[in-house]
């Protein structure tokens, strides 16, 4: 069977497939072609393919025309002449990160070209598939650098430092929103040596924040108890909360030198959580940073792929915040394709046998056979 792994398209700095996992592919027994410098950004080099056993085609076609799977970051571009799903044959299968949730017009198109597609943003939240979470592995990143960049534009440091000219107090730094993201720039904030506190709207996250030594910011404990769906995510909250939450973060936020923003509700904008009146309340050379930016944003000041200055006030919203560390992302991107892909593979004739009734294929598959089939989508159906 043939993998095929094109670059990636322009802003995109990850590929889906190291040249670790590739030499897996190929030492099951998959003959793996690799677009050339499709992994540049990540610092792998077609060599290093090359020396993984993978063959690497001149252009994107070369990966993706006679590919049976296709590895990808991104939704494929699905019009124009030369779009990448004009070049995948009838019953391919694509595995990537569609969004397929706001991306309608692609899905349809998918499903039109008899492409079965798997979007690894849909895992299901379950013990089993926590290695194949392209979010989580993704997220843990993004949280990560978010505080990085937020520590790179703030013009004082994170930890209280006691010179001979001196004491400098300590940065204070809050996170809304405490899923994966939030969690690793707690942990993150925390090491640089600022005092952290966080808040989130699922219960569950208080004794996860006090555990990593920062403080809770509780909204409401009575509305908050209702919060988490089964899936683990947030609910949306009634406007009662949302007031209460505008109250109590308005005063907090004045005292915050660096505010990391992660909220997010799967399917729906993301809820504003930081007003334009609390950007303007807070000191001047304060940062926020905008991980939302790409749902809708939980700052209305920021802007997708920007550093905004407002009010004193630096809001960065980069679109692509794993693409930021491209090598580590790319790395656990594929290890979580791999580890996807690898319970389905018939050891006796090295080929993929998709077993139609596990939860991890269910999940994810949303067109097969010419439709779209994914429970969430079918409103979608072409
Ligand atoms: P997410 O990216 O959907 O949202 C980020 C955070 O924003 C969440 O914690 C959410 O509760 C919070 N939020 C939403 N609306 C808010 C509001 N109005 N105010 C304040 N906070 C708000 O969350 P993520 O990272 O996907 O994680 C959600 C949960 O799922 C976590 O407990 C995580 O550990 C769990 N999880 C479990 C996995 C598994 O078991 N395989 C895989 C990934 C996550």
């Amino acid at each position: 069977m043939k993998i095929g792994i094109p670059k990636e398209g322009l802003g995109e700095t990850r590929v889906a497939a190291s040249p670790d996992v590739v030499k897996k592919f190929v030492g099951l027994g998959f003959s793996v072609t690799v677009e050339k410098n499709a992994g540049v950004y990540s610092s792998f080099s077609n060599d290093d393919y090359k020396k993984a056993g993978a063959s690497i085609s001149k252009d994107n076609a070369g990966a993706l025309k006679n590919a049976d799977v296709v590895l990808k970051i991104n939704c494929p571009t699905t019009s124009g002449v030369q779009s990448e799903l004009s070049l995948l044959k009838k019953g391919t299968m694509l595995i990537a990160g569609i969004g397929a949730l706001s991306k309608k017009k692609d899905l349809l198109a998918l499903a039109k070209a008899g492409v079965t597609t798997f979007d690894m943003e849909l895992m299901p939240r379950i013990t089993r598939a926590q290695s194949m979470d392209i979010i989580s592995s993704q997220s843990n990143l993004a949280g990560y650098k978010a505080v990085l960049d937020a520590a790179s534009e703030y013009g004082s440091v994170f930890p209280m430092m006691m010179t001979a000219a001196g004491t400098i107090a300590p940065a204070r730094a809050f996170i809304m929103g405490v899923g994966v993201a939030g969690l690793q720039a707690i942990a993150t904030a925390k090491r640089l040596g600022a005092i952290v506190s966080a808040t989130d709207v699922r219960p569950a996250t208080k004794e996860q924040i006090e555990s990593l030594g920062a403080k809770f910011l509780e909204i409401d404990a009575e509305m908050e108890k209702d919060a988490q769906t089964e899936s683990g995510h947030a609910k949306q909250m009634p406007p009662e909360y949302f007031k209460k939450q505008k109250q109590i973060v308005s005063e907090h936020i004045k005292k915050q030198d660096i505010v990391i923003t992660t909220a997010l509700i799967p399917g729906r904008p993301a809820p504003v959580l930081v007003t334009e009146d609390m950007v303007k309340s807070m000191k001047s050379g304060s940062v926020v940073v905008d991980l939302a930016v790409g749902a809708g944003g939980n700052c209305p000041i920021s802007e997708q792929g920007k550093i905004v200055e407002k009010y004193g006030v630096k809001i960065i919203g980069f679109d692509n915040f794993p693409g930021r560390l491209p090598r580590d992302s790319s790395n656990l991107f594929a290890t979580n394709l791999f580890n996807f892909i690898t319970p389905h593979i018939n050891n006796e004739t090295n080929k993929l046998d998709i077993n139609w009734e596990d939860e991890t294929i269910t999940g994810t598959c949303i067109t097969h056979k010419g439709k779209v089939i994914h429970p969430m989508l079918l409103a979608s159906k072409p």
